[in-house]
This record gives structure tokens, sequence and C-alpha cells, in this order.
């Protein structure tokens, strides 16, 4: 099912659903779309405060409702993401282990690992 949904639909899922966005402060919308191994497509925006630090990012709103629908680390093929991914939720990504990230930047398509997004990443071996 992995290869069911190409990774360019899957870019263009997460620019359909970051027109869905709540970015009142920023303006500045951010979508999500992560493909399961089951084939599901699982999307989110990023959601703002006016408290602007509890402002949550797309990858996170996305990863989160995954994990709630019942899908577990491990489960995850890519994330398409409308822009790079910032450092917190790189650390999101390694932690559910998707198999690559691909995301606006620029102009330019990118495609990396969540390792190669991460490099030398703090993660659950350390708390052994
Ligand atoms: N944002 C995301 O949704 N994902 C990222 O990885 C980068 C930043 C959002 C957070 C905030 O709502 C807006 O973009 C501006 O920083």
């Amino acid at each position: 099912m992995s290869g069911a949904v190409s990774d360019a639909e899957m870019l263009a899922r997460a620019d359909a659903v970051a027109e869905r966005a709540y970015a009142p402060y920023s303006r500045f919308l951010v979508g999500c779309a992560v493909l399961a191994r089951d084939g599901r497509v699982i999307e989110g925006v990023n959601v703002e405060n006016a408290s602007y630090p509890l402002g949550i990012c797309a990858e996170r709103t996305a990863l989160a409702r995954a994990i709630a629908e019942g899908h577990r680390p491990g489960d995850f093929v890519v994330a398409a993401i409308t822009a790079s991914p910032c450092g917190g939720c790189r650390q999101w990504l390694h932690e559910l282990g998707l198999e690559r990230v691909v995301f606006r930047n620029g102009g330019r398509v990118v495609t990396m690992t969540p390792a190669e997004l991460l490099p030398e990443s703090f993660d659950s071996s350390a708390l052994a």
C-alpha cells in the first residue's frame, strides 16, 4: 500500500489542506499530509493562538491525529509538508519513525530522511 500514493500527490494534499490552517497571527498557512503503511492519509494544519507560544505546527497536528486514530511509531511512510519542518517537528518526525519527509523550501521540493533532518538526534536510546 505504501506505493499507492505518490510523493507528488502527498504534497498536493498538503497544499490543499493548508488552506484550512488557522494562522491569523503569522498568516503563514502550513499543511501536512502523512501517509501510513495501510494507505490512509492523515492531514494537519498549523493552529495558532493569541498566546503565541501555544500555537502548534501542521506536522504535529497531523502526527498527533494519526496517533489518536490508532497508528503507532513506524507505521508511517512519508510526511509531505508545505514548508521546511522546524526543529521541534524534526524531533517528532524522528520519534515517529517516518521513512522520508518531502517538503517545499524556497521554491524547491526537498526529500530527506528524519536522520538527515536531525543528525546526532536525541531519542529513546539515551533514556535506557
Ligand atoms: N509552522 C508549521 O506549521 N510547521 C513548521 O514546521 C514551521 C512553522 C507554522 C507555525 C506558525 O503557525 C507559522 O508556521 C509561522 O511560524
